[in-house]
């Protein structure tokens, strides 16, 4: 499906350490509703991430480098003030579980606080998605379970590398 001609900019937040096959289904989701959609990385988080935030950049410009209508990109501050300067109407999140739901919706509640112009659209996960997390991929890779069909086969492989190779 190609994208819509609405005009419409969504941005797509999220510390995507590493990206899932349950965020690619979102975007794949995704792009048909709207002109653009910009995957942002958050920068500047707490959370000590696995990957550098120039490796997430890279693995998201390369997995979603099929689809013309999405751009890649990494944002420090608040959300809204990055979704004002990237023209976006639409800040898009994915919910799996009834777990994702009360920290989704302060999110959402607080960002339509600061920026009232600017709607979230929750997206519920695909069936097949829902129980899959950056979180959990890392652990049982770390662990020497197989994550096969939960990220795409260049993610793997970059987790393979960081995590079980000697010395990793
Ligand atoms: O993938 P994550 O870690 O659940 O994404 C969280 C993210 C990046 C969406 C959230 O931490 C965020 O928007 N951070 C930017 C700072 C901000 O705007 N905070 C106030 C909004 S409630």
């Amino acid at each position: 499906m190609t994208q819509a001609d609405s005009g419409l900019v969504a941005v797509y937040p999220g510390s995507f350490d590493p990206l899932t096959n349950g965020h690619l289904d979102l975007v794949q989701r995704c792009v048909p509703l709207v002109s653009k959609l910009v995957v942002a990385v958050l920068a500047n988080d707490t959370k000590a991430p696995l990957f550098s935030l120039d490796e997430r950049v890279q693995m998201l410009k390369e997995v979603l480098s099929v689809y013309p209508n999405v751009e890649v990109d990494s944002f420090n501050g608040l959300l809204v003030d990055y979704a004002r300067r990237k023209g976006a109407r639409l800040l898009l999140r994915g919910i799996r579980a009834i777990s994702d739901y009360e920290y989704e919706l302060q999110m959402a509640l607080m960002n339509r606080r600061l920026a009232p112009e600017i709607e979230t659209m929750f997206m519920m996960a695909g069936e097949a998605h829902s129980f899959i997390s950056s979180r959990l991929v890392k652990e049982v890779i770390r662990l020497g379970g197989n994550i096969s069909g939960l990220v795409p086969p260049s993610v793997e492989e970059m987790l393979r590398r960081r995590l079980l190779a000697p010395g990793g």
